[in-house]
């Protein structure tokens, strides 16, 4: 008989009326204990602890932040670890090859986070980030697919070279009287006129899209893994809800605006745009309209959220490793010589993607993505039920396997050829960054165009290490006032006439 049912038995419960509190109270312990172990898997994590521990977890996830609690457990509990968030069984996968055996597999196309939460920013079912109707996300991921890729890329640099010197020409509007520019900020505007330019070419006022937008990912990460009592609590949700509104009512108008343009354009391009497409598929019933505005958002998000913020840290990384900036500099004079930006080979510009990758690497923006097991499945001998929660750590993961200097900023981490599993700052197989390629483009443009005009001096005293960050959904730095305004020092040799 197992321990724990000797406690029901009619003659335990029996004498029970004559056993002291201590010995209930015994007796309630063992009853824990026996629960917990029934509770307790083979992989390592913290220990159920009779529900005290999934409620622990849970607290940590919300309170320090996903990106924060994930990088905890991996470090107390190793590279594969048992959570819970929610009450949902998660696993936080930090190792190469499991990492690499959850992208690269069908069975983890899916994504988790809180229903009500997801509803809220306009994401349940819908879209494609966070959408997790398989089939129609397959359907809208083809939509997306074919605007950043393929041919579309050749026409990414002359936007990306042309959005920046424009930027940078009306430089004097965003400097303050110090002689500082907020970068950070710089670099959204930039992005978000190209993303514009790219995918939807409607005219707008970017300012105030640029505050929605952000508005917009304080939601998101605010809602994503929060229990349903949240979003009941009006005094705060009600204005997380406005927020995620706000932004998607700011896309209804876009649309409009665009379907207007649409409609009054007597022959279009052979090349249709994003929105473009994604009206015809709503005109023709393939898409519902909530759906086309839901794609449109996130596509005009993406790059804001994900790239300007890439680029800051590449601009804090470059002034703190000035041989690094000397090289690249060179690089790009040879380069650059007799042509314009806009002809460059990219692929031959090794030294700048070095540095690219070595800061994806050593300061991500996204370090960990999350997943869900469509399928039970078994990841190198460890039991993956279907349903189980995913987290993968590939922030981690590049600071602990394979770099020769894994704690440092150094291009010499790039000198060899790295296997695939060993650097994924994009993910890969069906549900990766659908972005990746694009990205690395929208990346060397942007900074071709800024570097060969300026160098950049970030405020006395300020690096990436004391400026503060949080890690809830994405690392991110924490503005305020004046810690991420840097001046741009116009380049006295200048690489090319033309600039
Ligand atoms: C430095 C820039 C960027 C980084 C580091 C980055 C990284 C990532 C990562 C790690 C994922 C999750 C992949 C996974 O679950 O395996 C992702 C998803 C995604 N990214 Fe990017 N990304 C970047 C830029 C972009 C850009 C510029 C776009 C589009 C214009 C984009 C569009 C997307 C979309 C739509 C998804 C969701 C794909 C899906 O769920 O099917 N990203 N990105
Ligand atoms: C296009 O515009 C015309 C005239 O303004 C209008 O009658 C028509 O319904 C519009 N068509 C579409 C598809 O919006
Ligand atoms: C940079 O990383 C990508 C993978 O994201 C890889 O294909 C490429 O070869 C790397 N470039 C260099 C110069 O190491
Ligand atoms: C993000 O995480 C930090 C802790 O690093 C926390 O103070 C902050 O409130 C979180 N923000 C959101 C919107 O969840």
């Amino acid at each position: 008989m197992l321990p724990g049912m000797l406690i029901f038995s009619p003659l335990v419960v029996q004498s029970v009326s004559e056993v002291t509190p201590i010995l209930l109270l015994l007796l309630l312990l063992f009853l824990f204990i026996t629960w917990s172990q029934a509770h307790r898997s083979h992989i390592p994590g913290p220990s159920f602890l009779a529900g005290l521990g999934p409620i622990l977890s849970y607290t940590r996830f919300i309170w320090t932040g996903i990106g924060t609690a994930c990088n905890y457990y991996n470090n107390k509990y190793g590279s594969i670890v048992r959570v819970w968030i929610n009450g949902e069984e998660t696993l936080i996968l930090s190792r190469s090859s499991a990492v690499y055996h959850v992208l690269r597999s069908a069975h983890y196309t899916s994504r988790f986070g809180s229903k009500k939460g997801l509803e809220c920013i306009g994401m349940e079912g819908r879209g494609i980030i966070f959408n997790s109707d398989i089939p129609l996300w397959k359907k809208v991921r083809v939509y997306f697919s074919k605007a950043l890729t393929g041919p579309g890329l050749q026409r990414t640099v002359g936007i990306c070279v042309s959005a920046t010197t424009k930027h940078l020409d009306s430089l004097q509007d965003m400097t303050d009287s110090s002689g500082h520019v907020d970068a950070l900020n710089l670099l959204r505007a930039i992005v978000v006129d190209i993303s514009n330019r790219l995918f939807l070419r409607v005219p707008l006022n970017e300012e105030e899209l640029l505050m929605k937008i952000h508005n917009y990912f304080e939601t998101w990460q605010t809602v994503l893994i929060k229990p349903d009592i949240f979003f009941k609590m009006g005094w705060l949700y009600n204005k997380h809800k406005r927020a995620a509104q706000e932004l998607q009512d700011v896309m209804e108008n876009l649309l409009a605006i665009k379907r207007k343009i649409i409609n009054e354009t007597e022959k279009l391009d052979d090349d249709l745009d994003f929105a473009t497409e994604l009206i015809f598929a709503q005109n023709h019933g393939e898409l519902p309209a909530d759906n086309v505005r839901q794609c449109v958002l996130e596509m005009v998000i993406a790059a804001p959220d994900t790239l300007s913020i890439s680029l800051f840290f590449m601009l804090m990384l470059l002034k703190q490793n000035p041989e690094v900036e000397l090289r690249i500099v060179e690089e790009m004079s040879t380069m650059l010589r007799g042509k314009a930006a806009e002809n460059i080979d990219f692929e031959r510009l090794k030294v700048m993607e070095s540095f690219i990758n070595e800061s994806l690497r050593f300061h991500p923006v996204v370090d960990f993505t999350m997943r869900k097991a469509l399928e039970d499945d078994d990841i190198e001998g460890t039991k993956i039920k279907k349903g189980t929660n995913i987290i993968l750590n590939i922030g981690l993961m590049h600071k602990t396997e394979f770099f020769p200097k894994p704690k440092e900023f150094s291009l010499t981490n790039f000198d060899n050829t790295v296997p695939n599993r060993f650097f994924q700052p994009f993910g890969c197989g069906p549900r990766s960054c659908v972005g990746k390629h694009i990205a690395m483009v929208m990346m060397k443009a942007i900074l071709i165009t800024l570097l060969s005009r300026y160098t950049v001096c970030p405020r006395q005293g300020c690096t990436l290490n004391s400026i503060r960050q949080t890690n809830n959904l994405s690392q991110q730095p924490v503005e305020n006032e004046h810690s991420l305004t840097m001046r741009f020092i116009p380049r006295t040799t200048q690489p090319h006439s033309q600039f």
